[in-house]
């Protein structure tokens, strides 16, 4: 505990990632503000991925070691199965970006970004001095909607995914053999209005240890290392278990800042009307963690680059010690796909 006017509560668990809760996160006025500046902001687009990987990962989606396993388990409840449109339906969300760096795109945002709380939290999950604030983004999930479970994209001096297919950044970081070059980055999520359902559920102490879920509740927040500990958000409350009927390009609206009221729209027409406690809203904030001024340095300028060559060199020679691949280097869609086998250990379903 700390002793700060915030209420927060460190956890440290089992294994080596640590947490942090905030509750309150904001003087209540505060907290009521983001949600008019959610409002002001005006509209959300559906967040979808972006294409197919080219090169290595020829063709499969950029995230598809987190929608193979959805697909696969059925999720974290091992929900009955159901086919790929109903998994883009329920599992791509409306999103936009506040803040990108110092770049701020939704104005009144920038306490949230520069706040003392994360960035003193960041310091002390990854014991490291310098926190960068990174982005701050907004997620809605509407009714019938969740989000698979996953890790962050990861990323490292040289490979990110500015450049590099997602999916590999995260092999790389499961993979534990780039830790020489990772950029530790930690996210918080925070909340501003009740949820039904849509529950925030993360494996602190590894995907083999049970999930601690939290419930999105008004004024709230978890700050953790999600490039590690896997998470995903359970379903929004839903009147029936369809799809729900979105689609790429579909956009959220605000009906006006106070109203309370949103809509969502295919161009012109009316897909769906929504209020807020129908509605999972959250804002996500990143910052950059750095050992010293050094590091920073060479992130920024390069100077201490990993090639794709090395990791992808590296990368098949443990594959080879694991009994993985044998002769030559598998065809560049089955690489990827048994570098996902390999490395990325999801957690098990678990009973509703
Ligand atoms: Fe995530």
């Amino acid at each position: 505990m700390d002793d700060g006017p915030l209420a927060s509560l460190w956890y440290r668990s089992m294994a080596t990632a640590t947490y942090r809760s905030f509750d309150p996160l904001l003087p209540d006025d505060d907290a009521e503000d983001v949600l008019r500046l959610c409002e002001r902001f005006g509209s959300y687009g559906l967040y979808s991925e972006e294409g197919l990987n080219e090169g290595i990962g020829e063709g499969l989606p950029q995230r598809f070691d987190s929608a193979f396993n959805y697909v696969r388990t059925g999720g974290r409840f091992g929900r009955a199965h159901e086919d790929l449109n109903a998994l883009i339906a329920r599992t791509n969300y409306f999103r936009e970006t506040y803040a990108y760096g110092q770049d701020i795109k939704a104005p009144g945002i920038e306490p949230f970004l520069n706040f003392d709380g994360f960035v003193d939290a960041a310091r002390e999950i990854f014991d490291r001095p310098i926190v960068e604030p990174a982005i701050v983004f907004a997620n809605m999930l509407l009714p019938g909607q969740e989000l698979a479970l996953h890790t962050d994209v990861a990323e490292f001096r040289g490979i990110s995914r500015k450049h590099h297919p997602q999916w590999l950044c995260v092999v790389m970081h499961h993979s534990g053999l780039f830790d020489r070059w990772r950029m530790p980055i930690a996210t918080a999520v925070s909340w501003y209005q009740e949820a039904r359902g849509g529950a925030f559920a993360f494996y602190p102490d590894g995907a083999d240890a049970p999930a601690v879920a939290l419930s999105v509740r008004f004024n709230t927040a978890v700050i953790l290392d999600t490039d590690s500990v896997f998470h995903g958000v359970d379903r929004v409350n839903s009147p029936t278990d369809d799809a729900p009927p979105f689609k790429p390009g579909m956009r959220v609206h605000s009906l006006g800042e106070g109203t309370g009221k949103w809509v969502v729209r295919d161009g012109d027409e009316v897909i769906g009307s929504y209020t807020w406690d129908e509605m999972r809203f959250s804002i996500s904030w990143k910052g950059y963690c750095f050992k010293d001024e050094a590091e920073r340095e060479a992130w920024r300028t390069g100077s201490d680059d990993i090639s794709l060559d090395l990791v992808l060199d590296t990368l098949e020679s443990d594959l080879r010690k694991r009994g993985r691949v044998n002769g030559a280097r598998p065809p560049k869609k089955e690489f990827a796909e048994v570098l996902v086998d390999e490395y990325i250990k999801f957690p098990s379903p678990v009973a509703e």
